[in-house]
């Protein structure tokens, strides 16, 4: 009897702990959602490009304007219009230098120096394609 007492709340537990878990997750960050590129000149897997490859591309920008809202949005605001969270991508500089620093920060993301995630990588989560084509679409919005 008293073994028995003594177990369940340990049982008890590990029963509810999966749960606890996953709802936490659910409730927690907003999952990244993939981008479908369709349509766009598919680029190959592992060579990053130096340059956005599709600036002025139609397609590009439509895909990227979505792919935006899904991902960025949240913390760098409707069409780019910072509420304040996050850096107003609009100003990003254009041309070569912004392209890198750009495709840097969406592949790696941003840590504190305490490590605590600022910004998340999108690395493996969304193609290169998708990345260039958020890029040609931000450049659609920028301001000097
Ligand atoms: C969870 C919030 C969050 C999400 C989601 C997010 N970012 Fe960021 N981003 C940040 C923060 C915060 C910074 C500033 C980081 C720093 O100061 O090191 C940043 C920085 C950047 C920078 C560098 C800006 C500059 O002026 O130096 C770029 C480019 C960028 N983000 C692009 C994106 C893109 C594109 C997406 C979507 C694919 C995205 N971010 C999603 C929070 C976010």
């Amino acid at each position: 009897m008293r073994s028995r007492l003594f177990l369940a709340p340990i049982l008890a537990c590990l029963a509810f702990a999966p749960l606890t878990t996953t709802a936490l997750f659910a409730h927690g960050d907003v999952q990244p959602q993939p981008i479908d590129t369709t349509g766009l000149d598919p680029l190959k897997e592992g060579e990053w490009l130096p340059e956005n490859p599709y600036v002025g591309n139609k397609r590009a920008i439509e895909i990227g304007a979505s792919g935006y809202n899904q991902n960025c949005a949240r913390c760098h605001g409707l069409e780019a219009i910072s509420g304040g969270l996050a850096p107003d991508l609009r100003y990003l500089e254009l041309g070569k230098a912004g392209d890198e620093w750009f495709l840097d920060r969406i592949r790696h993301g941003s840590k504190k120096p305490d490590g605590s995630t600022m910004m998340p990588g999108f690395e493996g989560v969304i193609n290169q394609e998708a990345m260039w084509a958020i890029r040609a679409y931000l450049v659609t919005l920028h301001q000097e």
